[in-house]
This record gives C-alpha cells, structure tokens and sequence, in this order.
C-alpha cells in the first residue's frame, strides 16, 4: 500500500513537473534562445557593416584601372590625391608640400644614409598618389605598399613603375614581410581607420617588427583626445607614442597639423618615430 502511495506521488511530482516544463520552463527556453538570438544577430550584422564599411567607403568612387592607365602624367598629378580622399587640396603642389610636411623629420637621414638608396614601406597606400611623389623626390628610393582595397590597389599597380614599387593586399595589422625589412614606414592618412585601439597596437607592433634598428616611422591625421573624429574610427592619445611604445620607439617630432592648411586636418596631429 505505502509502495503504491509512493508509486502514486512520484507519478503527481513528474506531472506536475512536466505542467511546469510545459508552462514556464519551456517559453522561458525560447525566450532565452530568442534573446541570445538577436545579440548574436546584432554582432554578426555590425561586424559585417563595419568590415564592408571600412573595404569599401574609400572604393566606391574609384575609377577603372584601364581609364586611370590612360591618364596623362599632368592628370595624373592632379586627379590621383583626390582619389586618395585628399579632397581639401587646391592643386598638386599643396599635395605634394602635404607629402613633404609628413616625411621632413626623416629627410636628413635617408638623403644623408647609403648615398639616397633606401627602402620604404607604405601603409594604406591606396591608389598610389603618395608612393609616386615620394618616388619622384627620392630617385633612389624604392617601395613596397599595401593597402585592403583591392580596387585602390588596382589603381596604384598601373600608376607605380613595378621595377621601384611592389604592391599587396593586405591588413596593417598583419604584414606579412621579414622583420627589419625596412628604412622607413610611412602611414600617411591610415591608422586611425583602425576599429579599436587594440588594433592600433597590434599595427604599431607589426611596424615595430618590420623596421630596421635606427629606421623611422611617420604617421599622419591622427585624432588626438581632444581633436574632432573627422572620418576616423579611433583617437589616439599623444601619451601612447611618448609612453606606450617609448620602449621601441623614440619621438622625433609630433606636430599639431593645423599649420599645414589642410581642411579636414584641424586638431589633427602627425608624428615621427626612430626605432631604437
Ligand atoms: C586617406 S587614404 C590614403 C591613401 C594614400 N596613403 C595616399 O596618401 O595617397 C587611407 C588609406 O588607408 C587604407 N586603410 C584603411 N585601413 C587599413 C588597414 N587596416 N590596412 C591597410 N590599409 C588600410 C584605406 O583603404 C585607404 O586606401
């Protein structure tokens, strides 16, 4: 009888369990699911937008790299800058004094050592109109450019001489060429596109790694704590080149870029590194 009673509650707790199951636990289940759902949802969406994003903003408007094949030497001067979003510029000469404004602190060293031969890495080089001044003013020179717009990319391969420059698609935050391969890194316009500033560490490591001991590094339009975003994604506070990376890297000048009268440079700053 007792076996049969206990037999009997048993039978009412899974019952009752499986009423509970039915009731709460299994539309709290799906509104768990749901949730998760939608936050997973959202990463994978943003993280798309943010990658298509940052691909493709600069290579909606590229031209045809058979059309730019085409272009004169004068159009070339005049048109290329613009399609590197250099928009503000008058004409060619207001670029190419923006080009020298960002390499000055390295002049002395790389005119002065092995006779004007050195050797260049160029982050974001897009469609090329800063590789070919720095072409034209060092003779000697020669360079390897990498930028993640394939279309830019494109563009840069017919505007370049393959004999002085080598081009890649690739990620500034993985390069991949033998450490201390380089002279001198320039990062003119690129680094503050970086999502995070996790990522600006990892490309200023990579930059680190593939700089020769005594080479230099030259970064532009960088967004500082107090300075407008413009189109850029992160600030990058000045401590982090006079702190942060002072380990491997020593300041040879950080400047406030308002004096180079650029429209869309105001409260942004460049600076250039030795590497120790
Ligand atoms: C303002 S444009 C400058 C182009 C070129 N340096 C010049 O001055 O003519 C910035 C470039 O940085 C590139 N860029 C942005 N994020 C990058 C990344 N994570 N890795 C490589 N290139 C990147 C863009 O695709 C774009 O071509």
């Amino acid at each position: 009888m007792r076996i049969f009673s206990l037999v009997i509650q048993k039978r009412s707790h899974l019952s009752l369990f499986i009423n509970w199951l039915k009731n709460v636990g299994v539309p709290l289940l799906i509104v768990l699911l749901t949730i998760s759902g939608l936050f997973l949802t959202e990463a994978i969406v943003s993280n798309i937008i943010e990658i298509k994003s940052s691909r493709y903003w600069f290579a909606s408007e590229l031209p045809r790299p058979e059309e730019v094949a085409n272009w004169t030497e004068s159009e070339l001067s005049n048109k290329l800058f613009r399609l590197s979003r250099w928009d503000g510029f008058i004409g060619n000469s207001q670029f190419r004094r923006f080009v020298r404004d960002q390499i000055k602190p390295l002049d002395m060293m790389i005119s002065g050592n092995n006779s004007g031969f050195f050797y260049f890495l160029e982050v974001g080089v897009g469609v090329g109109a800063f590789a070919r001044e720095i072409l034209a003013m060092y003779p000697r020179s020669t360079g390897y450019g990498i930028d993640m717009v394939p279309a830019a990319v494109d563009i840069a391969r017919v505007v370049l001489p393959a004999s002085r420059m080598t081009l890649a698609v690739a990620d500034m935050r993985h390069i991949e060429r033998k450490s201390e391969s380089f002279d001198v890194i320039y990062v003119p316009g690129a680094i503050c596109y970086l999502p995070t500033m996790d990522d600006v560490r990892a490309a200023v490591k990579e930059f680190i790694r593939l700089l020769k001991h005594g080479g230099g590094v030259c970064l532009s339009m960088i967004a500082s704590d107090d300075s407008d975003m413009g189109s850029c994604k992160t600030r990058i506070s000045k401590t982090f080149w006079t702190g942060e990376v002072a380990n491997d890297l020593r300041v040879l000048r950080l400047e406030e870029m308002d004096s180079w009268r650029l429209p869309h440079s105001g409260g942004r700053y460049s600076v250039c590194l030795l590497r120790k």
